[in-house]
């Protein structure tokens, strides 16, 4: 309902916002209708109304023009009101930001939201019911954050098929990663910086164990292939485990270490990974760096583009919620009762599809065994490998260990996952051999 006012014709219709949540990106929302409001008003042919801000911490801040008339407790309420046309969701998790949006969205409103984590849990249901009521899910920052992703993928990137994603995708990890290359800082040190300077949570668990970017790998696949995957089905490694040895050992060997999201779609089943990955130094993903976030899509027919800015943070990521605030208020303005689908599929094409097994994806690896220094053990572990088809196309060994150990670095031709696992287990049972050895992935070819 855009509300045109008869008081006069030359005045313009509102578009009536509810923000539910006004923390971070919530205050950059205020702050960007205030700053931009003329703009927004040239740009639609209406004013776009904060008629409501639902937030259990704020208080009245005349500076931003939250008088205390707009601010309320009771989210419900304020998602019921008759008046609002689009519910802008910042409160974050689980519920009640997902009953809140079913709410908004079943009574003729359209929604906006930055939660990654709700859309790759109850995404289904949540573009089921938008679709259902003809109404629109706008959920640009969900990724990337200020990076316009996700419309590209929907529309920019329409015309044509694409095969592969990659992504930097989690700021915090690759501020950390970025600390440990550039800075020879050790995982603990690199991650008690990020948190000093604000870049990692006090509680990081989410971020380096690598949930975050799987739940937003989650909806780039959604958008890039059409199926709707489970953040339970994308095989999620963090980024603790990482060393400034391993760093340095990339660095020999001409990689770059990043936390990248992996999506790839051969036909018959989509792979979609995340995990710590050697990419060559001279890739664009091995030059972005600290906070940035870049993704880069292979496309059939258009070949690789890549995307690249802040992926978080307040202004950047309220850019994104504006965005597409300001696409569904052009819908409404126009009169246009049904929406675009939000995946740019049908709901009902969007379905769960086949995961490729980790166990069948190819790769090549770089391994890191601590191994005593004695003659005979290059060529155990060449042999094991060698019986599980697996080949070796680069080796580094290094001088007399202080501690009776030295790192044997093994850079393999590409395996199947399955045959590794079964060479390191055998590996493992070698008595001149640390158990656990090192295995990262390398992609050479992205
Ligand atoms: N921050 C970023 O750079 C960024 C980037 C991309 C996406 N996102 C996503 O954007 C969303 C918002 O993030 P944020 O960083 O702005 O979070 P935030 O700073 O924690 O802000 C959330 C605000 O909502 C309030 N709130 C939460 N649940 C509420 C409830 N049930 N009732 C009333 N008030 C409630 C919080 O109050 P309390 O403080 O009292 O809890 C807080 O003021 C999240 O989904 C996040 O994943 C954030």
């Amino acid at each position: 309902m855009v509300e045109r006012r008869l008081t006069s014709h030359t005045a313009p219709p509102l578009v009536r916002l509810a923000l539910l949540g006004c923390g971070t990106v919530g205050e950059g929302v205020v702050r960007l209708l205030r700053r931009n409001a003329e703009m927004f008003q040239r740009k639609l042919g209406a004013s776009i109304e904060l008629a409501g801000v639902a937030d259990r911490s704020l208080k009245p801040d005349p500076s931003l023009g939250l008088e205390s008339r707009l601010i309320t407790r009771d989210a419900a309420s304020l998602v019921a009101r008759p008046d609002i046309d689009i519910v802008v969701e910042l409160f974050g998790g689980l519920e009640p930001a997902r009953s809140l949006m079913l709410k908004a969205l079943e009574s003729g409103k359209d929604v906006v939201t930055a939660n990654k984590a709700l859309l790759a849990q109850k995404g289904d249901e949540i573009f089921r019911t938008a679709a259902r009521y003809g109404r629109s899910v706008g959920f640009e920052a969900s990724v990337g954050g200020g990076v316009p992703i996700m419309r590209t993928l929907r529309e920019a990137l329409a015309g044509d098929r694409q095969r592969a994603v990659y992504g930097i995708i989690n700021g915090t990890c690759n501020t950390i990663l970025s600390l440990m290359t550039d800075a020879g800082a050790e995982f603990a040190e690199a991650l008690h910086q990020a948190q000093q300077s604000g870049l990692a949570e006090a509680d990081p668990t989410l971020d380096i164990e690598g949930h975050d970017a799987a739940h937003k790998l989650c909806l780039l696949v959604a958008l890039a292939f059409g199926v709707l995957l489970k953040p339970t089905k994308v095989y999620t490694e963090g980024i603790s485990r990482v060393t400034l040895a391993d760093i340095n050992f990339a660095r020999q060997l001409g990689y770059s270490i990043k936390l990248l999201a992996i999506a790839k779609d051969d036909g018959s089943a989509i792979e979609a990974r995340v995990h710590p990955t050697m990419i060559p130094q001279r890739h664009p993903l091995a030059g972005v760096a600290g906070a940035f976030n870049a993704i880069y899509v292979q496309s059939e027919a258009l070949g690789p583009t890549m995307y690249y800015g802040q992926g978080a943070g307040q202004l950047p990521t309220a850019t994104a919620v504006l965005a597409d605030v300001l696409e569904i208020a052009r819908h409404r303005c126009a009169g246009s009762n049904t929406s675009a689908p939000a995946l740019g599929y049908p709901a009902t094409v969007v379905k769960p599809g086949r995961v490729k097994p980790m166990d069948d994806v190819l790769s090549e690896y770089y391994l890191r065994f601590m191994a005593r220094d004695q003659p005979g053990v290059l060529g155990a572990i060449a042999s094991v490998l060698g019986r599980n088809r697996i080949s070796i196309a680069s080796v580094i060994q290094q001088g007399r260990g202080l501690t009776g150990t030295v790192p044997v670095i093994m850079r393999t031709h590409e395996a199947a996952e399955r045959d590794l696992k079964r060479a390191l287990s055998s590996i493992g049972k070698l008595k001149m051999v640390e158990p656990s050895p090192t295995l990262i992935r390398i992609e050479e070819q992205l």
